[in-house]
């Protein structure tokens, strides 16, 4: 399964609304290639979701790994969402690291809802209806808004936290901190760009 090339900001892609996956168009080798491909990219950047626009094919498609602070990344089931609709749950919006695969080595403190009600089809066209929450809400709610030509700096209130890897490592987050001894890979591992 070939690596794709991973657009990055700037490439009129990113900011270009997608289209809806057809059902028929679904079962295609094309599309089912698409997908095997999408998922192989991701692992091999090492980030934990990725949309059909940042490989620059414009349609309401993504993958992404459903990480969570008591699972490592190996352990993390590879999710399918075609032609999602997402609705986010009422409550105090909650910031948290994103990054980006489209956008290099920049990460920034991102408020977003805690939870979302989802609705999709999987790769075999059967519907899902599920809740997401926490980081895995978070990576959809990311994934999502690259359907729609929307990237993470949009969404930060306040481009201050914003930060290169090296530096964010150095001085954005609480390694001094005695709790963050105990914490494990997996933690670091959930804040991969997505
Ligand atoms: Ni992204």
């Amino acid at each position: 399964m070939p690596v794709r090339e991973i657009i990055q900001l700037g490439h009129p892609a990113l900011r270009t609304p997608a289209g809806a996956v057809g059902e028929a168009e679904l079962r295609s080798d094309e599309i089912q290639t698409l997908i095997d491909d999408m998922l192989e990219t991701m692992r091999e950047a090492g980030g934990v979701g990725l949309a059909a626009p940042q490989i620059g094919v414009p349609l309401q498609l993504f993958v992404y790994l459903a990480v969570d602070v008591d699972r490592s990344r190996e352990d993390a089931e590879e999710k399918v969402l075609v032609n999602p609709a997402i609705e986010p749950e009422a409550g105090e919006p909650v910031y948290d690291w994103e990054g980006c695969l489209s956008i290099s080595d920049l990460r920034g403190l991102v408020p977003r809802p805690q939870a979302v009600r989802v609705h999709a089809l999987d790769r075999h066209g059967t519907k899902l209806d599920f809740r997401a929450a926490d980081y895995e809400a978070r990576i959809i709610q990311h994934e999502f808004d690259h359907l729609n030509g929307i990237v993470f700096l949009d969404r930060m209130r306040d481009l201050r936290s914003l930060a290169f890897g090296a530096e964010w490592e150095r001085y954005m987050t609480d390694d001094e901190d005695e709790e963050a001894e105990t914490r494990t890979d997996t933690d670091d591992e959930v804040r991969a760009d997505t």
